[in-house]
């Protein structure tokens, strides 16, 4: 069995891909909801009653845990106080009925005593920090044995489109080149099951989430299309600073894009992995 008790260093990766900005924040609650169904369709929280949410932002999900299962009382933290306002403007209501409430917090040193919560909830986070078993054994320390915990992370590694895009593929790697030298993990998904069997998790289930759209559902694939767009532009100001791509790359890229949005033969195909296990 893996230790109670973490290190204390930091949790906090050199960088975010993504960034603060207003816009990226607007970003990630149309994120949310756009893929609502295939991060909640699995999740089942209607038997807990407090639970934590692990690298929260803006509290995108938090809306949602909460329609979904509104018995539910959440405790969020975020390593950044610009996520965390923006939450706490957002949630003010449920802050104020005690169904929610705000931290900045590293997840390394969660500011909660042992065994506080029934459940936990993190979604597209480890693969933003450079300890995920130090992370999660912390988690496992302030749930309760038995508790529940849902990691829902992303796998790069499956994205394919077709027609060949060689300025989107070559902009990917850059992207995920980058986020691995920012100390994250575009890959984690894959790796999941075993991060949460080195923190101390049993009972680990894993279940992969594949996204693939060609002719069969025309306006989905179109949709899907669109958001992908706009993920990939997100990391757009950080890799233009860090000369990990070009203008002309992100030119091409989008152009490239255009042609996909209108190729009436056009493949998207991305996949990535949800795992539940339970703290002992
Ligand atoms: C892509 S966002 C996901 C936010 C939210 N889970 C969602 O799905 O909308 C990742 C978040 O992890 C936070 N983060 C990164 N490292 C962290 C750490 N060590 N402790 C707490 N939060 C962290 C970032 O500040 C960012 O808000």
């Amino acid at each position: 069995m893996a230790a109670r008790r973490t290190s204390k260093k930091s949790g906090i990766a050199p960088g975010y891909l993504h960034g603060y900005s207003p816009q990226e924040q607007e970003r990630l609650y149309q994120q949310a909801r756009f893929l609502e169904h295939s991060v909640f369709d699995q999740i089942d929280f209607s038997k807990q009653s407090k639970i934590l949410e692990v690298g929260c932002g803006v509290g995108a999900q938090t809306e949602i845990l909460l329609e979904r299962f509104p018995q539910l009382q959440i405790s969020g933290v975020d390593s950044s106080a610009k996520q965390i306002q923006k939450a706490k403007q957002r949630l003010k209501k449920e802050i104020k009925n005690g169904q929610v409430d705000f931290e900045v917090a590293d997840a390394l040193k969660l500011p909660f005593k042992d065994d506080t919560f029934d459940g936990a909830f993190v979604c597209w986070f480890l693969e933003h920090v450079q300890t995920p078993v130090e992370i999660l054994a912390e988690v496992r320390r302030a749930l309760k044995p038995a508790g529940v915990i849902y990691c829902s992370e992303v796998l790069n590694a499956t994205f394919y489109v077709h027609p060949y895009s060689p300025a989107t593929l070559q902009y990917w790697f850059a992207f995920n080149d980058h986020q691995w030298m920012l100390k994250g993990d575009p890959f984690v998904g894959a790796k999941l099951a075993n991060y949460l069997l080195a923190s101390g998790f049993q009972n680990v289930e894993t279940n992969v989430v594949t996204h693939h759209y060609d002719n069969r559902a025309p306006k989905k694939r179109a949709q899907f299309i669109e958001y992908w767009s706009s993920l990939l532009l997100s990391g757009a100001p950080g890799l233009l600073k860090a000369e990990k791509v070009t203008d002309e790359i992100v030119e091409e890229m989008t152009r490239e894009l255009d042609r996909l949005k209108e190729d009436p033969n056009a493949v998207i195909f991305y996949s990535w992995v949800q795992a539940k296990a339970q703290a002992f």
